[in-house]
């Protein structure tokens, strides 16, 4: 139980770097005036330029790959069969302190960049390849960024709990790292859930034909 809040606290500072936030404040606005609100990279995008979105993808982005990739690399070694459920864990607490920063009344991002960097800590290549390819080609044929960041994290959790029930994780589903797999289908779900719940103005938009398309500039709120 410790090692998860250890995980979890840790991760959820590491989340509270909000880049899109310090990049927009750096420029003199506050970016969850602009555009759809949010602090995170389409909106850094939208509303700053391709500078802007590249530099707040790759600060959220990292904040959760490394941390990720430390408490892999700590616990490989000492749970082998249960290693991912920590990664899980700093993951989501990374996800929580950018989606939730306590600092800014808890109006964050929505944690899709800081998911991504989580698949990456996971360090599952076939899953880090099956998830790009399926995000770029709906952005790619949509132009909506919110469409294939929701799909990318329902993607997500199946591919994961797919590949961990056929032993293509660390756990063993029929042994005694059955309980840690399964909680951590619990935690991959969470992630899923909470984005869903973050992208829920988005999903209104989407179903009403008026979500921003890649490369719309809109500088008002909407
Ligand atoms: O980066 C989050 C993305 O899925 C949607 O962002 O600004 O269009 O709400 P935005």
């Amino acid at each position: 139980v410790l090692i998860r809040i250890i995980c979890l606290v840790s991760g959820y500072f590491c989340g509270l770097l909000e880049t899109g936030y310090i990049y927009g404040k750096l420029k003199g606005i506050d970016i969850r005036n602009y555009g759809s609100g949010n602090s995170g990279t389409t909106n850094a995008l939208r509303v700053l330029g391709k500078k802007a979105g590249l530099v707040v993808f790759i600060g959220d982005f990292f904040k959760a790959a490394i941390p990720c990739l430390i408490v892999r690399f700590i616990t490989q070694g000492l749970y082998p069969d249960r290693f991912l459920l920590f990664v899980l864990y700093i993951g989501l607490g990374v996800v929580m302190g950018h989606n939730f920063p306590f600092y800014l009344k808890f109006k964050g991002g929505k944690g899709v960049a800081a998911t991504a960097g989580t698949i990456f800590g996971l360090f599952i290549p076939l899953m880090i390849l099956i998830l790009l390819v399926l995000f770029v080609a709906v952005v790619a044929a949509t132009k909506y960024v919110s469409l294939g960041s929701i799909l990318l994290m329902i993607e997500f959790f199946i591919t994961y709990v797919v590949m961990a029930l056929n032993k293509m994780l660390c756990f063993d589903p029929n042994g005694s790292s059955r309980s840690a797999m399964i909680e951590s289908f619990v935690l991959a779900g969470i992630f899923a859930v909470m984005s869903i719940y973050k992208h829920k103005a988005n999903i209104i938009r989407l179903i009403h034909g008026e979500e921003n398309k890649l490369g719309q500039k809109k500088n008002n709120i909407i």
